[in-house]
């Protein structure tokens, strides 16, 4: 096992690390943002897909088989970005030859703070969030297996539209987290060009965009009536 403990301790393993698991959670976050704009075509269309999700692979696989198997993922995926990020940290803060240049305001140092605060945000917001969307623990009048009605109900009210504003927030913090992090990505694989680094800006801004606008579409539509 000494090519996992190789990957784990050296600084260029845990990149690997973020990265493979980043485009997981990448991946992730843009085929959820698509899912959702089922919203916009009526209850019947996303209450629809929520159940699709559940018996995906039936009968082969159980009820809920692989929509537990992709929970599983995710988990072991979000844990090992923050450990590795956590780890990456703190290799950098040794390596550090004095406090004063860690003071010093780069813009390396900008990115990597943007990311850490990003990265607390974004997983506060997902931890309220299944507890709103998916366990209806904070959501009064939850149902079980209606997502559309949840969502509307989500970000109705005063409650809802303080949720609504919390979401919009983090979906904000997560869209310059996505940036920055597609962005490292192309770094960490080695694609650093002068020549290709336009294409790399354009295509983590493009990214970043389109999830974040879809992203905050959601509670913006319930509280203008749109979705109702
Ligand atoms: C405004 C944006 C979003 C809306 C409206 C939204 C809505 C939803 C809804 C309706 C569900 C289904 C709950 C169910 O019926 O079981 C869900 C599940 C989920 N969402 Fe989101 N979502 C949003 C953004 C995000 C983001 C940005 C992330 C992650 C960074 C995320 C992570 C999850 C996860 C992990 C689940 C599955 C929970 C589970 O079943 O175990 N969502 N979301």
């Amino acid at each position: 096992m000494s090519w996992f403990s190789d990957l784990t301790r050296s600084a260029v393993g845990k990149k690997a690390v973020m990265a493979v698991t980043g485009i997981i959670l990448f991946g992730f976050v843009f085929i959820h943002m698509v899912g959702n704009l089922k919203v916009y075509t009526g209850a019947e269309h996303m209450n629809a897909y929520g159940d699709f999700l559940r018996q995906v692979g039936a009968p082969a696989v159980p009820p809920n088989g692989l929509l537990w198997l992709a929970r599983l993922v995710l988990l072991a995926s979000a844990g090992l970005h923050i450990w590795a990020a956590w780890s990456l940290t703190q290799m950098a803060k040794a390596a550090r030859p004095s406090r004063y240049e860690f003071k010093e305001k780069n813009h390396t140092n900008y990115a990597s703070r943007t990311m850490r605060w990003g990265g607390v945000i974004v997983l506060l917001f997902i931890i309220y969030h299944i507890l709103h969307f998916t366990t209806g623990t904070v959501l009064p009048g939850f149902e079980p297996h209606k997502p559309y009605e949840n969502l509307v109900r989500g970000f109705s009210g005063t409650l809802g539209t303080i949720s609504a504003i919390f979401y919009i927030v983090a979906n904000i913090a997560l869209g310059m987290h996505l940036y920055h992090g597609v962005w490292s990505l192309f770094q960490s694989l080695g694609w650093s060009h002068p020549r290709f680094n336009p294409w790399r800006s354009w295509f983590a801004h493009g990214f970043a965009w389109v999830i974040t606008l879809g992203n905050i579409s959601f509670p913006l539509a319930v509280m203008a009536g749109l979705v109702r």
